[in-house]
């Protein structure tokens, strides 16, 4: 499911770059910005920052 319509960032993307970033740093805090560093995009309108921290934040979830 697209999350993120203005970069056409899924769900899975969000899922997959929180899983790659804890590999590498366990302790680290996953923000919407670093998820869009990761992915090597940049936020536009904002409106998908609520839906991105969603899905962090399952995905955290799932990891701990
Ligand atoms: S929907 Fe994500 S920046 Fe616009």
């Amino acid at each position: 499911m697209i999350i993120c319509s203005c970069n056409v960032i899924s769900d899975y993307d969000i899922r997959r770059t929180v899983d790659e970033l804890r590999q590498k740093n366990p302790r680290l805090t996953i923000t919407t910005d670093l998820i869009f560093k990761s992915l090597g995009r940049q936020m536009k309108c904002g409106t998908c920052i609520l839906g991105i921290t969603k899905v962090i934040e399952e995905q955290a979830a799932q990891l701990s």
